[in-house]
C-alpha cells in the first residue's frame, strides 16, 4: 500500500512568520517535495497531500507519513529546499518498505534525524475495543 505524505501547507519558519504576503515555507517544501518525486520511478512516489495545520506549528516546517496498516510520524523542523525534500523521500522509500512502518534508526537518512515528533498508531480494524467502558449516554443504545 502506498503511503502518503502530509505537508503542512501553512507552517511558517521564523524567517517567514512575519510576512502573510509571502508564500508559506510549508507550500514552498511541497513544492519541492512534488518536484524531488517527479525524478523517481513511479512506484517509488509517495502520494503528496497539503495539509493545513498539523497541530506542530512551533517546529515548521511539518509532514505526516501514513500509509493503510502501519505507523503514521510526525516529523518537523525542514526546510523548504531540496535537500530536505530529498531525506523525506529517501525516508519515505524506506517507510514503503518496512512491515509495519518502522523503519531501523540505523537507516534514517541524515536529513530526517532528530526531527521526529511522534508517533501515531496504526489503526486497527476493530477500532478502540476497550475504550468504551462508560456507561453508554441516555438515549444511546
Ligand atoms: S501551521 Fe504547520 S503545523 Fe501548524
Amino acid at each position: 500500500m502506498p503511503s502518503t505524505l502530509f505537508v503542512c501547507t501553512t507552517c511558517r519558519r521564523a524567517d517567514n512568520v512575519d510576512d502573510a504576503t509571502t508564500e508559506s515555507c510549508g507550500s514552498k517544501l511541497k513544492r519541492e517535495l512534488e518536484a524531488a518525486a517527479e525524478s523517481l520511478p513511479e512506484a517509488a512516489r509517495p502520494k503528496i497531500e497539503g495539509y493545513e495545520c498539523l497541530m506542530n506549528c512551533e517546529r515548521a516546517c511539518n509532514v505526516a507519513i501514513r500509509a493503510q496498516g502501519k505507523s503514521g510520524f510526525l516529523l518537523g523542523g525542514f526546510a523548504p529546499v531540496l535537500a530536505d525534500a530529498r531525506a523525506l523521500l529517501d525516508y519515505t522509500w524506506l517507510y514503503n518498505a518496512s512491515p509495519g512502518g518502522v523503519v531501523p534508526y540505523r537507516d534514517w537518512p541524515d536529513g530526517v534525524r532528530g526531527r521526529f515528533c511522534g508517533r501515531i498508531p496504526a489503526a486497527s480494524a476493530d477500532p478502540l475495543p476497550q475504550a468504551r467502558s462508560e456507561p453508554a449516554l441516555e438515549g444511546e443504545k
